[in-house]
């Protein structure tokens, strides 16, 4: 009787691993999927992944679907460990009725969302799903409104990552939206809000599903999603990576890694980094790179407003958030996009106490119509006010320009920067010399123009005016930046800064 019980757990278990069976799994890998349950193997350290919900069924009993069940109900869920640290996981079967949310498939992932809200951990949610469970009406949209609310209660509490690995249309792409990284596959997913037919019909534009809400779309136009891989080993393997970096809850200290890179490593080729005109370019990346242990940076959002770099790199083994100007892309310049992008990602290291070193090499706010017409006051605002509110320490290095507003955002000393440094080459003043006088002396000849202009340089293509003020820390030597933000770090591990009390502020949206 014994056996036959033990036998019975393990032939229900054999039939719910096979989702919607062979000829679907084969369809699956045909478009180059893994299935819900090898993303999980590969997400997870081996064996470490443990189901919950398996023999979970709809209620539905319209359209015939009393005779349709499977055990799972289209979405795998559980808990296990990536680097030997507790995650949460969701796992959506398209072999199951596409992988549509029902109402039981949604309180299944409600279930790993409030567990690891409790205990403190990541949610990482894969997603591959036709939408709404259209059998099921509003039952569906009911689930997807539960899951959008605990996206919203968990915000801040636990990282949250969305890894886009198949169809996600409608109303459930706002469940990733709320989420802090989106992960795409390229070629095999999508997101939007109404398909190409819907478009077509409403705005009569033709548009295929990757050019209007593919992997390469969200992570160059819209800036919707962080990064696109090329399958989904990748973006497994990258999640794993990344992972890694993140604290486990806003109640835990960032992960700490051994490292063999030295904490005072000098690094003499900066020394050369910043050309001797001040308006050739150059790559951020290398300072970046030389920076942090052993070159390591994750970089998010690589592809859309290029002009701001953000991710994350760790130094002396803990995890810091990077954000710097990139002279490359519209001389470092910041546009909407770019506040965007480097406002959501000071916020997410804020709320998770993640440090925050901020490079600058900044000419000013990005001039024009476009730019004024769509906001750039209250985007630009985004960015100024992320950095004004963070309380985590904020390491500020300025190697060539700080002008203008922009050197007031860029984690200026005003903002309550921790430590703010400047190399001999940084240039901090309202703005570029040449602009400065043809206002300050306007209508004089060419000839004095140039004068003046070489005179204003000499008073402010410097640091010292700022240093002289204490707004610059400490002018220091390009090839000591690694060592100084080292003991920065350590000097601020301490840090205490609260805000008044409010319920929450009102950042310009
Ligand atoms: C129930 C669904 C389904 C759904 C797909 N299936 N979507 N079942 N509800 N929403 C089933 C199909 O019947 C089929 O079952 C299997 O999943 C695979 O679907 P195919 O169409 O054969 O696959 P494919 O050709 O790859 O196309 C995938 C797809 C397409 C593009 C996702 O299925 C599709 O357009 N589905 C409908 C999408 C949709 O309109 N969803 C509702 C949107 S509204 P069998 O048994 O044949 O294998 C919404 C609102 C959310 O989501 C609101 C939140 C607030």
């Amino acid at each position: 009787m014994m056996q036959q019980a033990l036998d019975e757990l393990e032939r229900r278990r054999d039939q719910a691993r096979m989702g919607g069976g062979r000829k679907r799994i084969d369809a699956q890998h045909a478009k180059g999927k893994l299935t819900a349950r090898e993303r999980l193997e590969v997400l997870f350290d081996e064996g470490s992944f443990e189901e919950y919900d398996m023999f979970v069924e709809h209620n539905c009993t319209d359209f015939g679907m009393e005779e349709q069940v499977v055990s799972g109900d289209g979405v795998v869920t559980g808990s296990g460990t990536i680097n030997g640290r507790l995650v949460f996981a969701y796992s959506q079967d398209f072999t199951v009725f596409g992988g549509s949310l029902s109402e039981r498939h949604a309180e299944k992932i409600c279930k790993v969302m409030d567990m690891a809200l409790k205990v403190g951990a990541p949610v990482i949610g894969l997603n591959d799903s036709g939408g709404a469970r259209i059998q099921e009406g509003v039952a569906s949209l009911g689930g997807y409104a539960e899951v959008f609310q605990r996206n919203v209660l968990a915000s801040g509490v636990v990282p949250q990552l969305s890894m886009i690995m198949g169809p996600c249309a409608g109303g459930a792409v706002y469940s990733p939206a709320m989420t802090d990284f989106i992960f795409m596959v390229k070629d095999s997913s999508y997101m939007f809000v109404t398909g190409p037919d819907v478009v077509k019909t409403v705005t009569n534009e033709v548009v295929t599903q990757e050019e209007l809400g593919g992997a390469i779309t969200h992570t160059t136009k819209s800036g919707v999603a962080d990064v696109a891989f090329e399958n989904d080993i990748e973006a497994l393997m990258a999640a794993r990576d990344f992972i890694d970096y993140l604290p486990a809850s806003n109640r835990e200290e960032v992960p700490e890694r051994p490292t063999a890179d030295a904490w005072d490593r000098e690094e003499p080729g900066l020394d050369q980094l910043v050309p001797a005109s001040s308006n050739q370019p150059y790559d951020m990346h290398e300072l970046i790179r030389k920076t942090v242990d052993e070159g390591e940076f994750f970089e998010l959002q690589p592809a859309h407003a290029a002009n701001i770099i953000i991710g994350f790199g760790r130094i002396e083994g803990r995890t810091v958030g990077i954000v710097a100007n990139q002279p490359m892309v519209l001389a470092g310049c910041l546009d909407i996009a770019a506040s965007k992008k480097a406002g959501r990602f000071v916020r997410f290291c804020d709320a998770f106490e993640i440090p925050i070193v901020t490079f600058v090499d900044v000419p000013g706010f990005l001039p024009g119509v476009g730019q004024e017409h769509n906001g750039i006051i209250k985007n630009g605002a985004k960015l100024l006010f992320a950095y004004a509110e963070a309380t985590v320490p904020k390491i500020t290095v300025i190697t060539r320009k700080a002008y203008g507003g922009a050197y007031d955002v860029m984690a200026s000393k005003h903002l309550r920067g921790d430590l703010n440094y400047a190399w001999p080459t940084a240039e901090i003043a309202v703005m570029g010399a040449k602009g400065a006088v043809e206002i300050i002396f306007r209508g004089l000849s060419e000839a004095d123009i140039a004068e003046k202009t070489k005179e204003y340089e000499d008073r402010f293509a410097n640091p010292f005016v700022a240093a002289s003020k204490g707004f610059i820390d400490e002018v220091i030597m390009p090839h000591s930046t690694r060592r100084r933000i080292a003991l920065g770090l350590r000097k601020l591990r301490n840090k205490q800064l609260d805000n008044p009390w409010k319920k929450h502020d009102n950042i310009p949206l």
